[in-house]
């Protein structure tokens, strides 16, 4: 029996593949959702919000390390607040929170609202660690499918992405969680840059379906394509970067036929 770390957003993408890896660490795992879940030997569920507030204190009784991965597209910065608040009234040692790349260059509302929710946690009291993260494979693939599909390929000039593997950026919050507060680490990116015309290539390579030659060029308008354009929404030289590939993800979780 040791106190449990507690991971919020444990039933999610990221969390659920976070947790056993804590689990073989031998960690006793707490984790917070908004909804009931049956527990499992070494984890137990709570329920409670991070954005109302509701449940905080209960979850937080006699946790040491608390992983903060819940989040949606609305109230991290809200969350973050109040969970850095009621961790720091519970005397938790270390808060570590995934963020997202370019959160604090680029100019929509989710990037800002992790911004101000790593402000949050670096103002909370509770010594911390913040990881920004790139777009998972996952995410990127059911709007390069959608893409795929279309006859003509809409290509908005300057975007790129550097898309990673959950499982791999989940090892890394596995790592930072069980290790002593370390403030920002180096960001964690996929491998490569890719643009539109790449991920769409790749993935109809993947998936067997002809490549097409139809192109149209478009050009995202104001301050968030310059930004894209830019590549604000990447991590650069000075980041970690994961080994598997848009392909090998493609390749490995049967990219389905477009
Ligand atoms: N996926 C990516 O490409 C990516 C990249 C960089 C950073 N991130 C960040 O990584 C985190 C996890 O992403 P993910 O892809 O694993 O997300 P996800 O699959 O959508 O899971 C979200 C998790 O957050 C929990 N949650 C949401 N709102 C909550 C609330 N108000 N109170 C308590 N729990 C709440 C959900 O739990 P219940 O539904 O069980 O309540 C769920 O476990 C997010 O903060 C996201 O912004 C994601």
């Amino acid at each position: 029996m040791n106190a449990p770390l507690l991971v919020t957003g444990g039933t999610g993408n990221i969390g659920s593949r976070v947790v056993p890896r804590l689990r073989e660490a031998g960690r006793d795992v707490r984790i917070l959702s908004r909804h009931a879940r049956p527990d499992a030997p070494g984890i137990h569920h709570v329920v409670g919000n991070t954005v109302s507030g509701d449940g905080l204190a209960a979850a937080l009784d006699g946790v040491d390390v608390v992983l903060h991965l819940a989040g949606g597209a609305k109230g991290d910065d809200i969350a973050a607040e109040k969970l850095g608040a009621a961790a720091r009234e519970a005397g938790v040692r270390h808060l570590v929170l995934i963020s997202v790349v370019g959160a604090d260059r680029m100019p929509i509302g989710y990037f800002r609202s992790k911004a101000a929710a790593e402000e949050a946690i670096a103002g909370s009291g509770v010594p911390w660690t913040v990881l920004r993260a790139a777009q998972l494979h996952d995410f990127v693939f059911p709007v390069v499918r959608s893409l795929a599909r279309m006859p003509i390929l809409p290509i908005p000039g300057g975007l790129r992405f550097e898309p990673v593997d959950g499982d791999e950026v989940a090892a890394r919050l596995s790592e930072l969680a069980l290790g002593a507060p370390a403030g920002r680490v180096p960001d964690f990116a996929g491998p490569e840059v890719l643009d539109v015309t790449q991920l769409v290539a790749v993935f109809r390579a993947a998936s067997g379906a002809p490549q097409r030659r139809g192109h149209l060029p478009i050009r995202l308008p104001g301050g968030i394509g310059r930004a894209y354009r830019a590549g604000e929404n990447l991590a650069g030289t000075d980041a970690d970067r994961g080994h598997r590939t848009w392909a090998r993800f493609l390749d490995q979780s049967q990219a389905a036929p477009v």
